[in-house]
């Protein structure tokens, strides 16, 4: 049978960050709560040149210039997001347009709060599988921005940023047997945002409590795919990367896999078990999600990266287990066989690149930016065009006869 997977990734985060230190000291919260109780250390900050389509195209172009791909060669273009810029047209189709991808190309928008672009993914591999004659390559982008307001519970786990992944038979960098998959999918109000909302509604430790058990599910039902025992998964895979909203989210998913997995071990056995697989599987790929905060859609993709640069070759022939979660809710559980010589691919990441490259801005800078949405913010194309760079090569300028313009 032949392999389909993902081929190459990269990823795209808004040039600016606040820190978790100066939040806290401006919502009067000890900064401990956010750094040591979240995990989380800076929140991506975008500004008003940005949106979710610039963030999707500026991931997609570093894709595609740096795999030599033509935009003419991409067959399936989709895109998740829960940050939509129109209650119409697609952002897949603005980014068709901002990388001059053909008119043979499906492209759709695909809406599934932090799930969707992993059901986008799954369907492009299942289609060139399936149609591999007329559908050769996809482009899967995942671009969102997470705002929850000022003085939200949630306004310490905020992030923006997008990542791109293109999907080909003979994949470069993994494989995946979406057969093996295991979901979960129910009908809950957790985290939701009516239309006509800026920001979510979110039942915090509800959601929470959602995700395990959508967890519980999907892993329930990936073990029994793969014909594995109870117990035997936690040494099937040597990372695991776990949907997150703020960094402690995959400490609380890792305890519950622990939980399922080791039933019956005493507790201190289970702790041990606990901080092994953790410190080995986990962390190694926690780095975005301390740095970034939540994206949403392409949170647990950040996070395939945040891996990737960090074990670098170790990750060469490697079994990687990866939990999509999206409230609402749907979850999967899928597994990442990642190939050998892969080195290229990850130096051409540069995530640690564009982290450090990123501006600190104060919490009054973060309040102007946040407090305006983009219909109320104009730019001229002149100006706009100044704030481009080797990672941003795409800018929102505003509007003309209510069309969104980008330059
Ligand atoms: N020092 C150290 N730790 C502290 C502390 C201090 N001074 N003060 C509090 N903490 C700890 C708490 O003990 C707690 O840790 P545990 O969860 O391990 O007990 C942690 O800091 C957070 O404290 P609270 O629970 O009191 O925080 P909160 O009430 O402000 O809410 C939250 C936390 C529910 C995650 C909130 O940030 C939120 O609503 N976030 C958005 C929703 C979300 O991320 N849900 C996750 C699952 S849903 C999902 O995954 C989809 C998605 O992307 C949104």
């Amino acid at each position: 049978m032949v392999e389909v997977g993902v081929s190459d990734i990269a990823i795209y985060v808004p040039p600016f960050y606040l820190s978790h230190e100066e939040l806290a000291k401006a919502r009067g919260v000890p900064k401990e709560k956010y750094i040591i109780g979240l995990g989380n250390q800076k929140m991506a900050v975008i500004p008003n040149w940005e949106d979710a389509v610039t963030m999707a195209a500026n991931a997609a172009m570093q894709v595609l210039e740096k795999t030599g791909t033509d935009p003419e060669e991409i067959q399936q273009l989709v895109v998740s997001t829960e940050s939509g810029v129109d209650h119409s047209k697609a952002v897949a189709s603005f980014v068709q347009g901002l990388l001059k991808i053909g008119t043979r190309c499906r492209v759709y928008e695909v809406k599934h709060a932090c799930y969707g672009g992993t059901a986008g993914l799954v369907d492009s591999i299942d289609r060139i599988s399936r149609n591999g004659k007329t559908t050769r390559k996809g482009l899967v982008i995942m671009t969102d921005i997470a705002k929850y307001g000022f003085g939200n519970a949630g306004e310490s786990t905020q992030g923006a940023g997008a990542v791109a992944l293109l999907v080909e038979k003979n994949p470069r960098l993994c494989s995946v047997d979406t057969s093996l998959n295991g979901v979960f999918s129910k009908d809950v109000f957790d985290f939701w945002r009516p239309t006509g909302h800026r920001v979510p509604i979110v039942d915090g430790k509800f959601s929470i409590e959602c995700y395990l058990m959508a967890l519980e599910g999907a892993v329930s039902e990936f073990r029994s795919n793969l014909g594995l025992e109870q117990g035997k998964l936690l040494d099937y895979m040597d990372y695991i990367i776990y949907h997150m909203p703020f960094t402690n989210m995959a400490r609380k998913a890792h305890r519950r896999l622990i939980e399922i997995e080791r039933e019956g071990k005493d507790l201190e056995t289970q702790e041990e078990i606990y901080n092994q697989t953790f410190s080995d599987k986990v962390a190694p790929g926690l780095m975005g999600v301390r740095e970034v905060g939540n994206i949403y859609t392409g949170s647990v993709y950040m996070g395939l990266i945040s891996l990737l640069e960090n074990e670098r070759e170790k990750t060469e022939g490697k079994r990687i287990g990866i939990f999509s979660y999206g409230s609402g809710c749907g979850a999967e559980f899928l597994l990442y066989n990642m190939q050998t010589k892969i080195s290229d691919i990850i130096d051409s990441l540069h995530f640690k690149e564009q982290l450090d490259k990123r501006k600190e801005i104060t919490f009054e800078q973060y309040t102007q930016f946040y407090s305006k949405s983009s219909e109320e913010v104009f730019y001229y194309p002149d100006e706009a065009s100044s704030f481009k760079n080797r990672y941003t090569k795409f800018v929102f300028t505003g509007f003309k006869d209510h069309k969104r313009q980008y330059i």
